[in-house]
Formats: structure tokens, sequence, C-alpha cells
């Protein structure tokens, strides 16, 4: 058991939900704060003036005056095996897929391939400050053993699932619905709850399942209801008039999944883009839960993701980076992304709802607010430390207003990894900028 020790920094968290118009009471900023830290968890936090008085000579305290001590960031929809994918040009959705994607995961039928690429994604992760994750695999089911091998050494705790995809796909990434079941099945056995791992039920969206499929993966949900489910929805305007024709009589593409079974607490659904007031209802109801992310749905052309709409229909949202759709693994520049579409739609998202997207909101959308995503006794010591003069620029600008929320804002707006000074996942340092694969504490 590692011996106790306590961080010195600025803090910033949010204690609630401070709503879109960004309420100032649920953000906590402590401009000289203390963190305990008791093997995985949190002990203590507190202004450093109450904290230090109480503290035995045995607990190392970290001086990191100047910085900003926050709660690890939450990626709610990521795809592991598209680091090669990134930046790749020129094609929407569908064109995209198959000119880049499905390639790119035809390699991880190699286990050696698969390994070396989770083991790189983690790191990313990590570098990012980025501490939970809900992640795609290919439909090898090599490529989650790959992953969660990787995570759960750096005690991660990852929510992943390997495809499930039996038609509309290459020679070489298609299951069947009897073999996509059975792996998974194995999956949820092996890893769903090892460690901090979780396992999500994953068919890759409508147009890559057969109906016997989609069947598959609602027995599956209703044999597992801890297990989460993931997938993608309304993504594209092309990709929704393709689910019309392949599940034709349904009122919607959202309505493809309901009638499988497929909506309910602990589904998370990519993108959600077009969507009607009857589909935001029926997430509310159900308890699925969209996934904005901005930066992929600009980049592949997908279109803008209204949170308002969404928020007043009581969707609980979280936000993804979508890589490889998405264009960087960095939280600071989904959200810096997100303000600009939401900008666009004519809605200035707050600093505080930002934070709360990247944080607590993405831990309560997860169902895991009970152990992650603010800085509170009990909770996993899963934290990201930002450094608001990590650039020259970000110096300058952060240096205007004394507010740590305009600080945050600035952060988001300028910042990438290079604003993230350390990250400890479960009372661990296992990033420093610039130290990046070092084994730490
Ligand atoms: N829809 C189905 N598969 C994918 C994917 O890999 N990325 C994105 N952005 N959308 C998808
Ligand atoms: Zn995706």
């Amino acid at each position: 058991m590692s011996t106790p020790f306590a961080i010195r920094s600025s803090l910033l968290h949010c204690r609630r939900d401070p709503g879109l118009a960004g309420e100032r009471a649920a953000i906590e900023a402590i401009d000289d704060a203390l963190t305990l830290i008791d093997g995985e968890r949190i002990a203590a936090v507190a202004p450093a003036s109450a904290l230090l008085p109480t503290l035995g000579a045995e607990v190392t305290i970290l001086d990191r005056r100047g910085q900003w001590l926050l709660p690890g960031f939450v990626d709610a929809h990521v795809h592991y095996p598209q680091v090669d994918v990134i930046a790749s040009y020129g094609a929407q959705l569908l064109d995209w897929l198959d000119r880049y994607t499905f390639p790119a995961e035809r390699a991880f039928a190699d286990l050696a391939h698969a390994t070396a690429a989770a083991e790189f994604f983690v790191d990313r992760l990590l570098e990012n400050g980025t501490t939970t994750a809900a992640v795609f695999c290919t439909v090898h089911p090599g490529s989650v053993d790959a992953l969660f091998t990787a995570s759960e050494a750096r005690g991660l705790g990852l929510i992943a699932g390997k495809c499930l995809m039996d038609r509309h796909a290459p020679p070489g990434l298609t299951d069947t619905p009897e073999s996509g079941y059975r792996e998974s099945k194995a999956l949820i056995e092996r890893w769903h709850g090892h460690a901090r791992s979780r396992y999500a039920i994953t068919p890759r969206f409508a147009p890559t399942s057969s109906d016997a499929q989609m069947r598959a993966a609602a027995q599956l949900a209703r044999e597992h209801p801890d297990v989460y489910i993931q997938s993608h929805l309304a993504e594209n305007r092309a990709e929704l008039a393709w689910v019309a024709e392949l599940f034709p009589g349904h009122r919607s593409y959202l309505d493809v999944y309901e009638h499988y079974g497929l909506l309910r607490d602990r589904a998370l659904y990519g993108h959600c883009i077009h969507l009607d007031d009857a589909d935001r209802a029926r997430l509310s109801v159900t308890g699925a839960r969209p996934v904005f992310c901005p930066s992929s749905n600009l980049f592949i052309g997908s279109g803008l993701y209204d949170l308002r709409q969404a928020l007043a229909a009581g969707n609980t949202v979280a936000l993804g980076t979508d890589v490889g759709g998405g264009t960087s693994y960095s939280m600071l520049r989904t959200l810096g992304e997100a303000y600009k579409v939401q900008q666009l739609l004519g809605t200035s998202l707050t600093p505080a709802y930002s934070l709360y997207l990247a944080t607590l909101g993405g831990a309560r959308a997860l169902g895991l607010d009970d152990e992650i995503g603010s800085i509170a006794p009990g909770k996993f010591a899963d934290l990201a430390l930002l450094d608001p003069q990590a650039t020259p620029l970000l110096a300058r600008r952060s240096g205007q207003r004394e507010d740590p929320l305009d600080t945050f804002f600035a952060m988001m707006t300028l910042g990438d990894d290079r604003a993230i000074s350390e990250t400890w996942v479960a009372g661990r340092s296992v990033h420093r900028r610039g130290r990046t694969g070092e084994r730490l504490r």
C-alpha cells in the first residue's frame, strides 16, 4: 500500500450540475487547496490553511501551487483502433468508414498490432488528463483483451466492447449473430467488473447489424442489465436514409434501436444530431444517453448538435472525442469545439457547464458519479493537473482575469495536452508532461 500524499494546488470542480446557464454556486474553486490521497481514493480536500496543520509527518506534499487540480476527464465516445485514421481527408461518414476506417480496423485481427495500438491509445488518454472513457474496439475479441490489459496495467476504469457487425463490412471484419453473441458473452464474463473495467455491448450502428444480430444484442442486454450498451445514432443524413431503407416501417432511426430493446439506462449513443422532439423525449424516458462529439461532427461534416434542445428535453448528455472521426484526444480541445458549435446555434456554452460536461456530467451519464467526476472524499483519486502557464499565449491570456472559470475557458479554447502537466489514476501518478511511458509513483 502506498503512503498517503497530498497535492497543494488551486482546485476547480463541480459540486453538482450547474445547468446550461452555469450556476456559479455549483462550482467549487479553491485558490490554495490541499487534496489528501490515501491509496486509491481521495481522503480529504480543504483549503491548505485548514488541512496542513492536521497532516502527519509521513504525508508527502507535492507543491503544485500555480496549477489547477481538476477531476480527470470523461471521454464518453472514442474508438481506440482508429489511432491511424485520425486526420483522414475528404470524406463524409459512409465513405470515410469504407475508405479509411474499415481497412484500419482489419489489422486488429493481429493481437500484437492490437496490443501496441492499445498501449499507445491509453497513453494518449493519460497525457490529455482523461481518466475514464467509453471505447469502441473492433469486431475481434482480442482487441478487447488488448485494451483492458493496457488500461488495467495503468489502473484505469474503461468501458469497452467488441463491435457487433455481421453485414455491410469487408471480409475479415464481420461476425455472425451467434459468434458475436458468444464472444461478447465471454468478454463480459472475463472483463465486466474485473478491476475497474466494465463491458459495453457494442452493435456498431444499425446498418452493420442484421435483424438477427440486433435481437442477439438485445438478448445479451437483457441477460446483463448492469452492462453498458454503446452505438451510433443519427450522425449523418445519408446514414439516416440508409437505415430507413434497411429497417422499413420505423418512425425514426432511434425507433429501430428502441424496437430491439436497446434504449435503456447505461446505453450510450454517439452523435444523435438528426433527432426530432419525439426521439429526444424517448431518450429521456428510457434513460439512454446521447454523446455530443463536436470535433468529429465538424470534421466529418455531420452537423451541429443542439445541446440546448437536448437538455430542454431532459436528456443526460455526455461529451466524446470520437477519435478517429474526431481530431483530438484532448477534452479541452473538444470543449473548445463544443463552444463553437453552440455559438453557431446561438448559445454561448458557459465555462461552468463545459467543466461539468467533461467531468461530473460525463460521470453522471455513465452512472459513475458516486465514484468519479469531482474531487471529494471517498471518490477515486483520478485527477488532472492543468497548467495555465503551459504556453506563452495561454500564460498571457489567463493572466488577464482573476476568475478561475475564465482561466478554465482560456484553457479549453487555447489548451490541449500541453496544458496537462500531470495525471493521477487511482492515486498513482501515471503521466507527467514530457515523461509519458515512465513508471512514476
Ligand atoms: N458510425 C459507425 N461507425 C462509426 C465510426 O467508427 N465512427 C463514427 N464517427 N461514426 C460511425
Ligand atoms: Zn464513433
